[in-house]
């Protein structure tokens, strides 16, 4: 069923981004994207990622459904949706890719609650869960200070922790490590460029009984999505990332 709905959510990136772009303004916007995160990452901060309609249509149409199916893969692996929370807050959500990935694992999706500071990017965050079907609430702020809902919900970061500042990341750690038990999931580039950070995070995850995992997956991208990777010079017939996790299950390795 989810597969349905991802190349129906796909379809309907490219219905609406396609509209007002050629592909090959796409395929440019995704190896400038691509740019800023591998080789120009402290322009990140100033919000270079987004700037530009090539670049948004680029973010949404290739790194939206890369991202939700990298996060399936590891919540179906760390078992995280049965039965999973009932209210996820997904901390910068960008187009809402990783809570709707989680959510519709679940038997009965939970509540998103996406945090972005991107206000272009929660309108998409609000199409991605209506296309998945599941319940979401978007509210623009700061992931380091916005308030999260007060409760057992569960909390997944996907590659929004390194683009931010030193002081935000550790108290966002903090925030974290207390949440009395409940799921969390953190997920990240492999690049040790990206992270250098990861070490110190592993270590209090760890220390809190969480877990870490590399992750190396060969799936089958959607076509567009495949295209756009090929037209862009870049290859992700394997997906790799990294992920810390909280979860009931015991800290046993999980080979993929
Ligand atoms: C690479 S995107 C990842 C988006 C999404 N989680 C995904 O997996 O596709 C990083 C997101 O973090 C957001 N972001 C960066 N700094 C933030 C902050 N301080 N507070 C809230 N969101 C932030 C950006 O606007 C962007 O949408």
């Amino acid at each position: 069923m989810t597969d349905e709905l991802v190349s129906s959510w796909v379809a309907e990136l490219e219905a609406r981004h396609l509209s007002d772009l050629q592909f090959r303004e796409v395929s440019r916007g995704l190896r400038a994207l691509s740019g800023t995160y591998v080789e120009r990452r402290e322009k990140l901060k100033q919000g270079a990622a987004l700037s530009g309609a090539g670049k948004r249509a680029a973010f949404a149409l290739f790194y939206g459904p890369l991202h939700f199916l990298l996060v399936r893969e590891i919540v179906r692996a760390l078992q995280m949706a049965s039965p999973g929370p009932s209210g996820i807050v997904d901390l910068g959500c960008g187009t809402g890719a990783a809570g709707a990935a989680w959510a519709s694992e679940q038997e009965r999706p939970a509540l998103i609650h996406g945090i972005d500071i991107s206000a272009w990017a929660l309108g998409e965050a609000e199409h991605t869960w209506r296309a998945f079907r599941v319940a979401g609430r978007a509210r623009r702020g700061d992931v380091a200070l916005a308030a999260w809902p007060k409760g057992r919900e569960g909390v997944v970061a996907a590659f929004a922790v390194n683009e931010l500042p030193d002081a935000a990341r550790a108290t966002l750690l903090e925030r974290l490590l207390n949440r009395g038990g409940a799921p969390v999931l953190v997920v990240e580039p492999v690049a040790r460029a990206a992270a250098p950070w990861w070490r110190e995070w592993r270590e209090a995850f760890e220390r809190a009984g969480g877990r870490a995992d590399e992750w190396r997956l060969r799936l089958t991208l959607p076509p567009l999505v495949a295209k756009l990777d090929r037209a862009a010079g870049l290859d992700h017939r394997e997906l790799t990332a990294r992920s810390l996790s909280i979860t009931q299950l015991p800290s046993y390795p999980i080979t993929r």
